[in-house]
């Protein structure tokens, strides 16, 4: 059964889906990871969201979401309400990102399983902690009933980039992270779209030469400088999110432009 099966389940049943509804059979999966500009706050001020929803981020049958309950329903924003709890999400990249790579039709269900806290630095994230064992977790019930990882997404390094020591040790955690999460998820090339920081403490120029500079097969890295800020002067906007989002759906399918679809016939972007 395919994706156009699940399409028609999913208007039939309106949001919810069981994850133990074997007829499931997500296509793509991407992993989103990392720290509050992955989780989301564009259109958060002051602890609050605006509610703003542009286009490019609403809701598509095609575009599933895994709660933090462990199943699949149709994504909307805020992705990752209830996994980054402690904390008001907006708008993050993930749904910009998975409306972009459906401009292909031919590319089948996107299944989004976020994964993002805001506030946390690479240590947190090393093998064995709370948050990878989660991701790990999460990542293996994803794949439950079918399904590739097609990717993961990861925003993270501003916590890092308070104090040179951290900094300088940014680059061995990030690829030893990788590495393990390949071997854990026995996904040795699973393609890793990251992000260079847009903003962060006195020390962000260390931690995005240690971004741009990662030498692993399939690790790309789009770059977010310049991307508009919230008066916080942390958080991506809305509109920089969906600007984001875009940019890592083109880093995704140059990378890896085959979808499992195996329709090679036409390619977004192109
Ligand atoms: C947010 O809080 C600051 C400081 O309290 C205040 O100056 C500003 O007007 C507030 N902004 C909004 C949109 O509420
Ligand atoms: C929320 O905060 C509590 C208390 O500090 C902490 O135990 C928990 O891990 C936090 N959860 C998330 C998702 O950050
Ligand atoms: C990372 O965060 C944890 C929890 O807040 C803290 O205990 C630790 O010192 C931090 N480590 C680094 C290298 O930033
Ligand atoms: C990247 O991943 C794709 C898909 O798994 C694979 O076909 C390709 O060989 C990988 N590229 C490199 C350089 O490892
Ligand atoms: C390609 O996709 C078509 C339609 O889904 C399918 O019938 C065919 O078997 C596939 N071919 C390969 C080589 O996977
Ligand atoms: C493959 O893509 C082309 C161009 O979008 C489309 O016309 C065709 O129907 C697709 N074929 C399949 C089997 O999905």
């Amino acid at each position: 059964m395919g994706s156009l099966s699940l399409v028609l389940i999913l208007l039939s049943h309106a949001c919810a889906v069981s994850a133990s509804d074997s007829r499931l059979h997500n296509d793509n999966i991407f992993i989103l990871a990392g720290q509050s500009n992955m989780a989301g706050r564009g259109g958060v001020i002051n602890g609050t969201w605006d509610g703003i929803v542009p286009s490019e981020c609403q809701p598509n049958p095609s575009i599933l979401r895994l709660t933090a309950g462990l199943t699949w329903v149709e994504a909307r924003e805020p992705l990752h309400a209830d996994i980054d709890t402690n904390k008001t999400c907006g708008i993050g990249p993930g749904m910009a990102f998975a409306n972009a790579v459906l401009r292909d039709p031919a590319f089948g269900i996107v299944g989004l399983v976020p994964c993002a806290v805001g506030a946390t630095n690479i240590s947190e994230w090393s093998r064995g902690t709370y948050l990878y064992t989660q991701l790990v977790r999460r990542a293996k019930a994803s794949l439950q009933h079918g399904g590739k990882i097609r990717a993961l997404l990861w925003y993270q390094g501003e916590s890092d980039s308070k104090s040179p020591e951290y900094a300088k040790s940014y680059k061995g955690k990030l690829e030893k992270f990788i590495l393990d999460l390949r071997t854990d998820l026995r996904s040795p090339m699973l393609p890793v779209i990251q992000v260079a920081l847009a903003s962060g403490g006195p020390f962000i120029k260390i931690v995005r030469e240690a971004q741009l500079g990662v030498d692993l097969p399939n690790v790309t890295c789009v770059d977010a400088m310049g991307l508009p800020l919230e008066p916080d002067g942390i958080h991506l906007t809305t509109p920089a999110q969906v600007r984001l989002g875009k940019r890592l759906a083109s880093a995704f399918l140059q990378t890896v432009p085959t979808p499992i679809s195996n329709n090679t016939s036409k390619r977004w972007g192109a």
